[in-house]
């Protein structure tokens, strides 16, 4: 697969497009933001571990029936993708109370929620990703309503897959944030409706923590100076993947 120009590059991955239109290489970055990209840094090998670990989780939704956009793992860095329009739309799911939730509902961090839940933020980081209504959401013209029903159903499946698949490797999926979008035909800009899992899901978009200690292993490290940032990568890759 030829790789061709740059079409995207954001604050963790870059998109090149390839010899075929309705396929694209997404190439994982070292580079670590948080907080709207005022914090800056670097995490070491982040791009191989995340890399690995997101082709392990699609790979595990796919068997699932969740359509996600991955086609193959093709080194280190790169994942071959399905070429998506993504719906600006951020879904966020939650089994436990942490970050944002805990601070703007005053829940303390760590308090299990009585059923998971799934809220939806505008992705601009021009306005910091707001929380987002469904008036807004069809305001806007972000998503239709049945597009918007399709995205929560999708996270709630999400949710259920990986939560039970991280549970039998001793980690508790907090929450955790993905993106979705409509597939765009080869032929073109031809949409053809199905709204598949795009990005990525690893530890910089998810929160987990060890079931038996409650230690964070995820960017949450990175984000509030824990240290150990690329060990607990790596001990959930290790989890994951195997020995990575
Ligand atoms: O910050 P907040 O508590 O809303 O984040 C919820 C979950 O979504 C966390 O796992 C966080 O890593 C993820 N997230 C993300 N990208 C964003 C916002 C949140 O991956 N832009």
């Amino acid at each position: 697969m030829e790789q061709r120009q740059k079409i995207y590059e954001g604050k963790a991955k870059i998109l090149y497009e390839t010899d075929d239109p309705g396929l694209l290489i997404q190439y994982f970055k070292d580079d670590a933001t948080a907080f709207d990209g005022k914090k800056k840094g670097i995490i070491r090998d982040k791009k191989m571990v995340n890399n690995k670990i997101s082709e392990r989780l699609f790979k595990e939704l796919a068997a699932a029936g969740i359509r996600t956009h991955m086609v193959e793992r093709m080194s280190d860095r790169e994942m071959l993708v399905k070429r998506l329009k993504i719906i600006p739309i951020e879904i966020i799911a939650r089994n436990v109370s942490a970050g944002s939730l805990s601070k703007r509902i005053g829940l303390a961090e760590g308090t299990p929620l009585p059923r998971p839940i799934v809220e939806t933020y505008y992705k601009s980081d021009e306005l910091g990703d707001p929380l987002l209504c469904d008036e807004h959401v069809f305001m806007l013209e972000l998503a239709t309503p049945e597009q918007l029903n399709a995205m929560r159903d999708t996270a709630r499946k999400v949710n259920q897959v990986l939560t039970d698949f991280f549970a039998e490797r001793q980690i508790r999926l907090v929450d955790f944030k993905i993106e979705l979008g409509t597939e765009v035909g080869a032929k073109g800009d031809l949409n053809n409706g199905d709204i598949l899992l795009g990005d990525e899901i690893c530890p910089d978009t998810c929160r987990l923590w060890d079931m038996a200690t409650d230690e964070k292993l995820d960017k949450d490290r990175f984000r509030r100076d824990l240290g150990k940032v690329e060990e607990s990568y790596a001990e959930v890759a290790r989890r994951v993947c195997g020995v990575v």
